[in-house]
């Protein structure tokens, strides 16, 4: 069975009082939610902070990016050693903001994931078309692109553990969620790409999750769709009754 996940992407939110505030309401409920892996990403300055307060619980940190490189001059990135230090066991890859905003490529995000696996952490990879590739029928080539790259240097031992995020981008942070059905048809495109790379059984162990505008109200339409592995939120994430709301949503489909 797939252990279903909530992830929380903070974006640029909470500073370190903030986030420590958070981290610890989370855990005065979060041990009635075993059955799910709850993942939170702050940003980096909280990591060490929060790696702290959740140590030896189940929640496990991710953080929201980092360079391909392991060290070097590059101004203002942080590596993957420096995230496995701070005790994260995801990264969050390729996410829209950064690919559009700040004009990642399909190729970068690539090297990223395999930097990632070979410093032990586990990629949570996004994949997602804008709402003009949407209506020009894109969907599919945009979302093959994105995942043929990035998942290019991975391995058969790594391709299980890779979590990927199907996340429209039209539905990130407008309230606009994606319909389960249309997430649904895109991530069984996502499952049978991944199928013919790396063969049926491992296709059906990866686990693929959908964002983009998930709330309290809607995120058990997705979750209960079985291919629908669990949920990345944004906006719903940054209180802790509403993340783990989401997370007490998801664990009721599995209980
Ligand atoms: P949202 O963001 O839940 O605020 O739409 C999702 C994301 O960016 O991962």
């Amino acid at each position: 069975m797939r252990v279903p996940i909530t992830a929380g992407n903070w974006k640029m939110y909470k500073t370190v009082g903030e986030a420590s505030a958070f981290a610890e309401a989370l855990l005065n409920d979060s041990a009635s939610l075993a059955e799910v892996e709850l993942i939170v990403c702050p940003p980096f300055t909280s990591l060490p902070a929060l790696s702290k307060i959740f140590e030896g619980t189940p929640v496990v940190l991710g953080a929201q990016n980092m360079h391909w490189e392991t060290e070097g001059a590059y101004t203002g990135e942080i590596s993957a050693r420096m995230l496995k230090e701070v005790g994260c066991g995801y990264v969050i890859l390729g996410h829209s903001e950064r690919r559009h905003i700040f004009r990642e490529t399909s190729e970068e995000v690539g090297k990223k994931v395999e930097t990632a696996f070979g410093n032990d952490l586990i990629p949570i990879l996004c994949v997602g078309e804008t709402i003009e590739e949407r209506e020009q029928g894109n969907t599919e080539s945009v979302v093959h692109e994105q995942l043929a790259k990035g998942i290019e240097g991975v391995d058969s031992n790594n391709a299980v553990k890779l979590v990927i995020a199907y996340e429209p981008v039209w539905a990130i942070g407008t309230g606009k969620a994606a319909t389960p059905n249309d997430a649904s048809d895109v991530i069984a495109f996502i499952r049978n790409l991944y199928a013919d790379r790396f063969g049926k059984p491992v296709s059906e162990s990866v686990r693929i999750l959908y964002g983009g505008s998930v709330k309290t109200n809607n995120v058990y339409e997705f979750v209960k769709d079985e291919s629908i592995d669990g949920t990345l939120v944004g906006g719903a994430s940054l209180d802790p009754a509403s993340f783990l709301q989401i997370a007490g949503e998801t664990r009721r489909v599995y209980s």
